[in-house]
């Protein structure tokens, strides 16, 4: 093994389709039309000189190290920013040239520490390689003049260091915060022998409006940015390719080690979801793997209450075996189950499922997507057919209109965001429909169009005004319904839109969002060329999520906005295998490849490999799982990668069901909430230790590769193996991941071309993969929907049960921060801590002033099923009447006070509309404390099993 060195082209590649030959050094070479002379030479094989060039940003011409000669031409122009010509001729090593770099070069080294030996980035320096590659061998200036070499370093980041004393003021880094990132948060202060970069105005990088995504410190040419990982470890001598374990972006990293240690991250060029970039979870907050907290032995007790015992995996595996065959023969087959994660691969997943239908004998596992993107599934395919986004992310490209609805990419789906924000640059318009004043609403360099802050639980009725204008103005896409479409269904819906109580100026009142605001959005959607809809959470997690996913749907086929580049219906996944594990089989009533379990075809197929009579009647949901756990009728429960307490609406709801179980096995990294109800323990992996795959927000299968073994000695897919092994499941021997997969192309239509050889050949593939789409499918539903004809529903406004009163006037709604990542288990367990050290109540000052809270202060936040206390942010970020709050911390439990209404068709939890009372309080609750002391308790656990 050995580093991959990714080949840096100087300059970003042209788009154009029209080529032009010119002559570099005596090679005739043929590029795209817009090419760069530089980029032209590398094409040829020939490496010119450069520091401030990198082919992720616009060439810049700074530096001139990259000059060279062209006939015809006066002067050395700098390669870099020199488009080719038609015939060009092209000298890049000439005696002049040679002259001049030199001549450049000893400027910088004779301003620069004269400390290579010592110095982190030595043999990873562009400076030192430039200072070989023109030949320099004295530096005719001395180095007792004016310079920088006592600048004082900037520390105060958690992840990089920022030395000024070693900066050539390339500005890659500036460029990088501006084109990659989309921050601006670094400038050049001053001019001349003054200029430096500088955060901000001129603070440490903690304090500026840097994200720490790192994109800066990765285009940093020297030393000057550079990980403190590498600073403390020494550079890395092998690299692997894999993929983050946090969102649903899912980007590419290549884990650069030494031996078993990981001393960075680096988000790889390759990677087709990210395209080298990254945010500061995925290429700094990866330590969690190696947290003293880790448990790493199994553990059992007899009852929740005892304290744990440290045994073999034999011993623990059996006691898992021996309860659930107890618990089925004294309740029944259908009295245990199981529960997958988004975090875990495909292949776990898989197995997971396969386990508990051909294993237990039932249909009762369910996966957390059942708390977020189940009403997706369910509404992509009633209309379109099937259960997933349409696009790939480079669509956003071609886009010119974009909708982002109930999400907040800029901390969800922060590198996604940061394409979006560079196509918004570059004159996309916006619409943004949320409660709160996410950023994107207005940052530097981007600013939306319309902003409908609508009120909380009211998605339906304004995606239903937007429709109604559409139709009701003449908007809509006539020949793409004609021809893609149901006639009568869509005859319908145009009638049930255009009803006067569907109208902006009816829908203000219930919305609170100005009707002339939602008729400017919809002629935009309608009217500005390409639209995209993206979506999160704050669609789905509504008594009405499935219904507004439906309605979005039918936006985009009445606008004929679906099946091209630049258009879509993107639902963004939160965690990073969402997508994966709903695609694998983890609902109660579906197959892999979303086909039911009463399909008899369906059955038959897994029948056939498995080697069993598999339960034709759909399992129990994770509600149903603890609905029946406190009726007496569930006791047996696995999960695997899952922390039901912390992330589940209505805890003492789900207390009650876990306290009402036999049997709770918990398979993780750390001992959770939930553990703390568990009988059995089984140490997990992290994404880290093992091999698989995830599959993204835009179907996209990436590889998972293992860097070091498992700490806790097994893969999850190997615990999972190892219990159906000992319940006498037959058909599970594998003895790597790949086999698995194997599997799963046989038994799913569209994973039929998908393997492990495929993948590693051609990086990643985007479902559906089969004979008909060898090299996957990066759109959708392009040349007719996968139902066939698209399908319009009518999306009737049902107002949620849940409703504001005397007892509970505000709206409560939820979210997450950049930093954090869901229940916080991996990123709490980072330096990340430093962003985001507490769950923060975002109320309006109008609604703090009049319950005498200030900023800061502790507040109580209660509904009618539970009550948390944390402190309040007062900020007009919110409206009046609405409150906002994350979830990452289990100190604070948000879930104590969400409720158990959920989505009509699917059971996902409405977490984003909960009506709630906040008032001043002291400081937190008993329960508060209790927590506290038990977390103490946990993490000596952890700390004497790690010693
Ligand atoms: S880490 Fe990212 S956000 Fe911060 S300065 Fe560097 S590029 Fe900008
Ligand atoms: S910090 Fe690095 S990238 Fe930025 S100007 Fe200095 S040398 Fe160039
Ligand atoms: S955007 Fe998501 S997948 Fe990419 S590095 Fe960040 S957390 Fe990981
Ligand atoms: S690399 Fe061309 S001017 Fe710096």
């Amino acid at each position: 093994m050995s580093l991959i060195h990714e080949t840096d082209h100087g300059t970003p590649p042209s788009k154009a389709t029209t080529s032009v030959t010119l002559r570099v050094d005596g090679i005739d070479v043929t590029v795209p039309e817009g090419t760069s002379v530089m980029r032209a030479a590398m094409d040829a094989g020939i490496k010119v000189p450069k520091l401030c060039a990198t082919d992720s940003l616009a060439a810049f011409g700074s530096c001139r190290l990259c000059l060279v000669e062209i006939e015809g031409r006066a002067g050395t122009p700098a390669s870099c920013t020199t488009p080719v010509a038609p015939g060009m001729v092209v000298s890049t090593q000439t005696e002049r040239l040679k002259k001049l770099r030199r001549g450049v070069m000893e400027l910088y080294i004779s301003d620069h520490p004269l400390d290579c030996l010592t110095c982190a980035a030595n043999g990873d320096c562009e400076l030192q390689d430039m200072a070989g590659a023109v030949g320099l061998r004295e530096v005719r200036y001395g180095y007792v003049g004016e310079n920088h070499l006592d600048a004082a370093k900037d520390e105060s980041n958690p992840y990089f260091a920022f030395d000024p004393a070693k900066c050539i003021v390339c500005s890659r880094c500036v460029r990088a915060c501006e084109e990659v990132q989309g921050t601006f948060a670094l400038t050049i202060d001053g001019r001349g022998f003054e200029s430096k970069v500088a955060a901000g105005m001129d603070q440490p990088f903690l304090d500026s409006e840097c994200v720490s995504c790192g994109a800066c410190v990765q285009a940093c040419p020297t030393a000057t940015l550079m990980e403190k990982s590498v600073i403390d470890i020494g550079q890395p001598e092998h690299s692997v390719v894999t993929t983050c374990a946090y969102c649903g972006v899912g980007c590419s990293f290549k884990a650069e080690m030494r031996g078993t240690e990981v001393v960075r991250m680096v988000p790889y060029k390759d990677g087709h979801a990210n395209h080298g970039h990254s945010c500061v979870k995925g290429r700094f907050a990866w330590g969690y793997a190696t947290h003293r907290e880790r448990i790493l032995k199994p553990m059992v007790r007899e009852k929740i209450s005892d304290p744990w015992r440290e045994v073999s995996w034999a011993e623990a595996i059996g006691r898992v075996v021996s309860e659930f065959r107890r618990i089925q023969a004294q309740h029944g087959r259908g009295a245990i189950g199981g529960i997958t994660s988004s975090r875990c691969t495909n292949e776990e997943t898989f197995l997971i499922q396969k386990l508990v239908r051909a294993g237990f004998g039932n249909n009762n596992v369910d996966t957390c997507a059942r708390v977020c993107h189940s009403p997706t599934g369910y509404g992509l395919k009633t209309t379109f057919g099937t259960s997933a986004g349409t696009q790939d992310f480079d669509s956003v490209e071609h886009c010119d209109v974009m909708v982002v609805i109930g999400a907040n990419p800029t901390d969800g789906h922060p590198v996604f965001a940061s394409r979006m924000k560079k196509r918004l640059r570059e004159g996309a318009k916006l619409i943004v429909i949320d409660p709160r004043r996410i950023d994107m609403v207005r940052m530097p360099h981007v600013q939306a169009s319309h902003h409908l802050p609508l009120r909380p639980g009211t998605n339906v009725a304004v995606l239903t005004a937007l429709a109604h204008v559409i139709v009701t103005e003449g908007l809509v896409d006539e020949a793409f319904v004609r021809e893609r479409c149901e006639p009568d269904d869509f005859a319908a819906w145009a009638a049930f839109v255009a009803e006067e109580r569907n109208s902006p100026e009816a829908v203000a009142k219930i919305s609170g969002v100005p009707a002339e605001l939602i008729r400017g959005a919809a002629r935009l959607y309608a009217t500005g060329g390409n639209a995209a809809i993206y979506y999160g959470l704050g669609v789905t997690e509504h008594s009405q999520g499935t219904t507004a996913v439906m309605a979005i749907a039918n936006l985009a086929m009445a606008t004929g906005n679906i099946g091209r580049p630049g258009v879509g219906v993107n639902p963004l996944r939160g965690q990073n295998n969402v997508q994966g594990s709903c695609d694998m089989g983890s609902f109660p009533h579906e197959y892999s490849g979303y086909r039911h379990v009463s399909d008899d075809a369906t059955r038959a197929v897994f029948e056939t490999m498995w080697g069993v009579t598999l339960d034709h009647e759909p399992g129990l949901r994770i509600p149903n799982m603890l609905d029946a756990a406190v009726d007496g009728s569930f006791k047996g429960l696995y999960i695997q990668g899952e922390d039901i307490v912390q992330s589940d609406p209505d805890t003492q709801h789900v207390v009650a069901g876990f306290k009402a179980m036999e049997c709770v096995v918990v398979q993780d990294l750390f001992l959770n909430e939930t553990a703390n109800f568990a009988h059995v323990f089984l140490p997990g992996s992290s994404f880290l230790e093992k091999d698989g795959t995830f599959t993204n927000a835009e179907r996209r299968i990436n590889r998972v590769r293992k860097v070091m073994p498992p700490r806790n000695g097994l893969a999850d897919w190997e615990i999972t193996v190892a219990i159906a092994h000992a319940m006498g499941v037959a058909g599970m021997d594998y003895t790597h991941p790949s086999q698995i997969m194997d599997e799963i192309a046989r038994t799913t239509p569209t994973f039929t071309g998908v393997s492990y050889d495929k993948l590693d050949a051609v990086g990643s593939v985007q479902w559906p993969c089969n004979e008909a789409a060898p090299q996957g499918t990066p759109v959708m539903h392009a040349g007719g929907f996968v139902r066939g004809r698209g399908r319009f529903i009518i999306t009737e406004y049902v107002p949620t049960d849940e409703r504001t009163g005397p007892r509970f006037p505000l709206l409560l709604t939820s979210g997450r921060i950049l930093s954090q990542y869901n229940v916080g288990a991996q990123t709490r367990r980072t330096a990340n801590v430093m962003w985001h050290d507490q769950d923060l109540l975002e109320i309006h000052p109008h609604d703090a002033e009049q319950r005498g809270v200030r900023d800061g202060d502790w507040v109580r936040l209660a509904s009618r099923v539970g009550a948390t206390t944390l402190r309040a942010k007062v900020t007009d970020r919110v409206a009046p009447g609405v409150v906002y709050t994350t979830f990452h911390h289990p100190l604070t439990q948000t879930n104590v006070v969400t409720t158990q209404y959920s989505d009509w068709a699917t059971d996902c939890p409405e977490y984003k509309v909960t009506a709630v009372q906040v008032t001043p309080s002291n400081g937190p609750s008993d329960w508060q404390r209790e927590y506290r002391e038990l977390s103490v308790q946990n993490t000596r656990i952890a700390a004497d099993a790690a010693e």
